[in-house]
């Protein structure tokens, strides 16, 4: 098979963990909040309930039990654990980073690491900044986290978009591989000119928090719904055709896509455009809502331990979202299915 100028290590994913708050918010709550119906909100996205954080936890709290539980499932300590790589967008706060924050939380006292922003690519592009990191033998191993606690930037009264998201985390731990093939390929893409369509204007240095910025609801998320409904489908369908082609195989190949999910119809029109059924794309965004950075590695954990992906399984990985920035990644499972 072909490999592209990725560096000299194989790496794969050696561990997996997920975390969801206990708390869930069905449809017929939010019919409570705004107007809206559970028969709109399953109709127009595929979604039943999503897990919300209590008031006031922070995105580490979130991710402290997704990194324990992808650390136990490798057999590994804390202390083990050479590089942790946190992807949100919904930090605990400024500085430092929640990768610090989370280094303490478990105990981690040998990792170093960074907090990375790309929205609900978040995710594939620390898999991929890890698998260069471990690729170039510069660490041993990471720690990839998925989270966010995207409910806080939620503005309540908005039914365009208070239905759409959870709070969650996805982890899995990245190490080199002697056998088989991990990660095969990725390709990563950003067009900051989508920035209009998707973002949160305050907060930052552009519009430091003030009384102003709270009465115009800066600190709320703001999407152009249907624009990025449009843009999020085709893009994630061309490259993940690309990766698959680009490296020798064909769609039919792949035994299973996890897309990101922010809209079962987005994800519908990804598998349309592929040309492929719905039971080779993984959805579970009826039971968690767009969670932002920690939909893929969910579904990953999900798949896994579910046996929906086997050891010598192709997966494609695949993230469109704020900035914007999207991508796709290729690799061949390598754990076993785990048993009881
Ligand atoms: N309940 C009931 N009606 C609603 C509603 C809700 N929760 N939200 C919107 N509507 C109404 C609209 O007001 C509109 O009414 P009108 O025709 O009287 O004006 C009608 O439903 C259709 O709205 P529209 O915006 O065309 O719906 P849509 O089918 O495009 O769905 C989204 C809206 C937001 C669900 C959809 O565009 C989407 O999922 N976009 C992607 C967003 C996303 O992925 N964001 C994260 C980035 S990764």
């Amino acid at each position: 098979m072909v490999k592209r100028g990725l560096p000299v290590r194989t790496v794969g994913i050696t561990g997996t963990g997920m975390y969801v708050p206990d708390r869930i918010l069905t449809n017929t709550h939010l019919e409570q909040l705004v107007e809206t119906s559970d028969e709109w909100i399953r109709t127009r996205t595929g979604i039943r309930e999503r897990h919300i954080a209590s008031p006031g936890t922070p995105a580490s709290d979130i991710a402290a039990p997704a990194v324990r539980a992808a650390l136990k499932s490798r057999g590994l300590s804390p202390e083990e654990i050479d590089h942790i790589i946190v992807t949100t967008v919904t930090p605990d706060m400024f500085f430092p980073s929640t990768a610090c924050v989370l280094q303490d939380k478990v105990g981690a006292r040998n990792a170093w690491g960074y907090d990375l922003s790309a929205a609900c690519s978040g995710f594939i592009f620390g898999l991929a900044a890890g698998y260069q990191a471990v690729a170039s033998g510069s660490v041993r191993n990471v720690a990839v986290v998925g989270v966010d606690v995207l409910t806080t930037l939620v503005e309540w009264t908005n039914r365009n978009q208070c239905i759409l998201f959870g709070d969650g985390c996805g982890t899995v731990i990245l190490e080199p591989m002697d056998e088989g093939e991990g990660i095969i390929d990725f390709i990563l893409h950003a067009d900051g000119s989508g920035a209009q369509y998707l973002h949160m204007l305050g907060g930052g240095s552009l519009n430091p928090p003030s009384h102003a910025t709270l009465d115009k609801g800066l600190h709320y998320l703001y999407q152009d719904g249907k624009a990025v409904f449009k843009i999020a489908s085709t893009s994630m369908a061309d490259v993940t055709m690309e990766v698959v082609e680009r490296n020798g195989f064909a769609i039919g190949d792949i035994s299973l896509i996890i897309p990101h999910q922010a809209n079962l119809r987005i994800i519908e029109a990804v598998a349309k455009r592929l040309g492929i059924e719905r039971e080779q794309v993984l959805v579970n965004i009826d039971r968690y809502g767009n969670t932002t950075a920690a939909t893929i590695p969910i579904g990953l954990h999900e798949a896994a331990l579910s046996g929906r992906i086997k050891k010598g399984d192709l997966v494609v990985l695949t993230s469109f979202g704020g900035g914007y920035t999207w991508g796709a990644i290729l690799l061949r499972w390598e754990l076993d299915t785990p048993q009881g």
